[in-house]
Order: C-alpha cells, then sequence, then structure tokens
C-alpha cells in the first residue's frame, strides 16, 4: 500500500511510521504457517482457536521488545545476580467477541497484566461499530494498553475503542491484529491517534461484504460458531 514499504527479511519487517501509525508486520515462517491454517476454509473451530493461541504469542513477543524492564536482586542455587521484572506490564483489553481467542495466551505472557474488555458488533448493513458493553479502569494515564482484535477490515471498530480509551488518559496504545486490511489502516492513520500496530499480514483489500480479501472469514464465527 501506499507509503507503507515492508522489508523482506529478518523475523520482522522495520517499523514504518506514517501519520502517526507505527505499522510492523510480523512476517515469520511459522506465523505464515499458522495463517494459513487460519484461512483454510477447512480448518474446524478448535484448530482455528489452536492456531489463533500461537499466532499471538508470536504477536505479544514482538510487541513486547521494547517494554522497560525493573532490575531487581536475585539469588540463583550459586550466587547472587541481576534479575528483571517489567516496570509497568500494559494493560490488555480484547476486543469481543474475536479478540477473547488472543486474550488467554497475551495474559499469559504478561502474568502481571490487568484485563479490561470493550464490547463491540459492527452492523453488517452499515459496516459501524455497534459498541454493547465497555470495562476499563477510570483512569489510563500514564498506562500503556495493548489492544487485541484478530481483524482491522475497515477500521470502525478499532478507532472506536482506541477512542475509547485514549479518553481515559492513555497515549500508547499497540493494537495486535492477525489481519488488516490498506483500509483499515488507513483509517488508524487518518483518525490521527498515537498508535503502534502489529499484524502477521497486510492483506490485498476488501470485498463489498467489507471482509478482508483473501482473508479468514467471521473470526468470531471461526472461533465460537455463528451466532
Ligand atoms: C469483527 C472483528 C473486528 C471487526 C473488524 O468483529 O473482530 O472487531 O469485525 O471490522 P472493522 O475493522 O470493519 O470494524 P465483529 O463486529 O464481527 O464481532 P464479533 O467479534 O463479535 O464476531
Ligand atoms: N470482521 C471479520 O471477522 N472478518 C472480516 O473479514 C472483516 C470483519
Amino acid at each position: 500500500m501506499p507509503g507503507i514499504v515492508p522489508s523482506s527479511v529478518g523475523w520482522v519487517h522495520p517499523a514504518d511510521t506514517v501519520s502517526g501509525v507505527q505499522l510492523t508486520v510480523v512476517d515469520h515462517p511459522l506465523a505464515r504457517a499458522r495463517l494459513s491454517r487460519m484461512r483454510d476454509e477447512r480448518t474446524d473451530n478448535a484448530m482455528f482457536r489452536a492456531a489463533l493461541r500461537e499466532l499471538t504469542q508470536m504477536l505479544v513477543y514482538e510487541a513486547t521488545r521494547d517494554l522497560q524492564v525493573a532490575e531487581e536482586p536475585i539469588t540463583t542455587p550459586v550466587t547472587a545476580t541481576t534479575g528483571y521484572r517489567l516496570a509497568a506490564p500494559p494493560l490488555i483489553v480484547p476486543v469481543l467477541r474475536a479478540g477473547l481467542g488472543m486474550a488467554d495466551t497475551a495474559h499469559g505472557m504478561l502474568p502481571e497484566s490487568q484485563m479490561g474488555f470493550v464490547g463491540l458488533a459492527r452492523n453488517e448493513e452499515t459496516f459501524q461499530p455497534e459498541a454493547y458493553m465497555a470495562s476499563l479502569p477510570e483512569s489510563l494515564v500514564g498506562r500503556d494498553v495493548f489492544v487485541l482484535d484478530p481483524m482491522l477490515a475497515t477500521g470502525g471498530s478499532l478507532v472506536h475503542c482506541c477512542e475509547l480509551l485514549t479518553a481515559r488518559g492513555t497515549t500508547s496504545i499497540t493494537v495486535l491484529c492477525a489481519l488488516a486490511a490498506p483500509d483499515g489502516i488507513r483509517r488508524l492513520e487518518e483518525s490521527g491517534l498515537p498508535l503502534r500496530v502489529f499484524t502477521a499480514s497486510i492483506d490485498e483489500g476488501l470485498n463489498d461484504k467489507a471482509y478482508i480479501v483473501p482473508g479468514l472469514g467471521d473470526a468470531g464465527d471461526r472461533q465460537f460458531g455463528a451466532v
């Protein structure tokens, strides 16, 4: 997509900063393999959930690379040395429903983190997000927030979620998604929100139902069944 020129080497493409959005494509053979399993229409709900959990590990691993650590003295069975812990574990916010499938894995890797929740359902005629719940700390001033949603399609849902978060005072939001469409990335850029986005793929575009192409279908239905 214009303005974003992913490199072809390494575990992570170099981050490109475009209009306040810092974009990283986590491109790795293991990520491609998990994503392919998720894309395949023959993959059942359980296998889809497993592949999403594994992909989430890779996204979290990369997205936490720059977190600050605090030193603390520890004693091994052999001697005293310096240990490390996260100085300020980020708040984890899965976007319901589909982000739920990433939540346990992210929390397992960030066990000291708190978790908030945002519930959004996209109206499939207008493609606008409809909010049905938010359970978040009153103030997010000075806090890093990691938002989990496997799909960035038009971007409406993530802009809505991130605006809820910035309204509570955070200036540091990291979005983790399995797949992103160029339209959604543009929408995030236009929002002016200060964001980092980690995704395993930037797909070709959207179809006339605003589904990502080639995509993987409805990420909520693929995990939990159609409701
Ligand atoms: C999906 C997905 C995102 C949203 C992306 O959720 O999990 O939240 O669509 O679309 P957008 O970028 O065009 O806003 P959906 O609304 O289908 O709800 P679900 O997770 O409950 O299935
Ligand atoms: N939401 C999904 O679950 N899939 C898409 O392709 C677009 C929005």
